[in-house]
């Protein structure tokens, strides 16, 4: 199966309720600009926006869908693909790559069976690498969410992982 038809196969699994898009929509379907707010609702809703969301927005609102692609594709706030409840963010930016953030995400890494930018097949995980968090005195720095861990080492990753792994999603 190429790429492309794969990658197809598996956003028509997707299942998506477009009353919930509906809703968001209505919201704010007099205001003018609406586009960004009701982007950033239905990815509020649905934790990502899917390509049959993309679509049924662009027609709601009477835009071309390669605008709604435009703005989708042209702010890092959105995302295309379903993401991870947990979303990792490992800090690899000058203070933290010295205190070893390398080892911390190859560590993640490993644990996860993910690389950068990936999500665990059952959606328990997303990781991504990301520049200064702006508490390099913490270094190395992770987060799972909202939540920070400072002074990371492989073992803190290992705690990390067996903690979140009992959490529910
Ligand atoms: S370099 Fe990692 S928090 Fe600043």
């Amino acid at each position: 199966m190429s790429e492309v038809v794969a990658q197809q196969a598996e956003e028509e699994e997707v299942v998506v309720d477009l009353a919930i898009a509906d809703k968001v929509i209505d919201k704010y379907i007099d205001i003018p600009g609406n586009l960004m707010p009701v982007l950033q609702g239905v990815q509020d809703e649905y934790g990502y926006v899917p390509r049959v969301v993309a679509e049924h927005v662009a027609e709601r609102l009477n835009v071309y869908p390669s605008q709604i692609y435009g703005v989708l594709t042209f702010y890092a706030q959105f995302h295309l693909k379903p993401r991870g409840r947990f979303i990792i963010r490992v800090c690899v930016g000058t203070a933290c790559h010295v205190q070893g953030a390398t080892r911390i995400v190859e560590t993640f890494f490993d644990k996860l069976h993910i690389g950068h930018a990936e999500t665990t097949p059952d959606l328990r995980y997303t990781f991504e690498k990301v520049a200064c968090l702006g508490a390099c005195g913490m270094a190395p720095l992770a987060m799972v969410n909202d939540a920070t861990y400072g002074g990371m080492t492989v073992q803190k990753v290992d705690e990390i992982v067996t903690d979140y792994n009992q959490r529910p999603i």
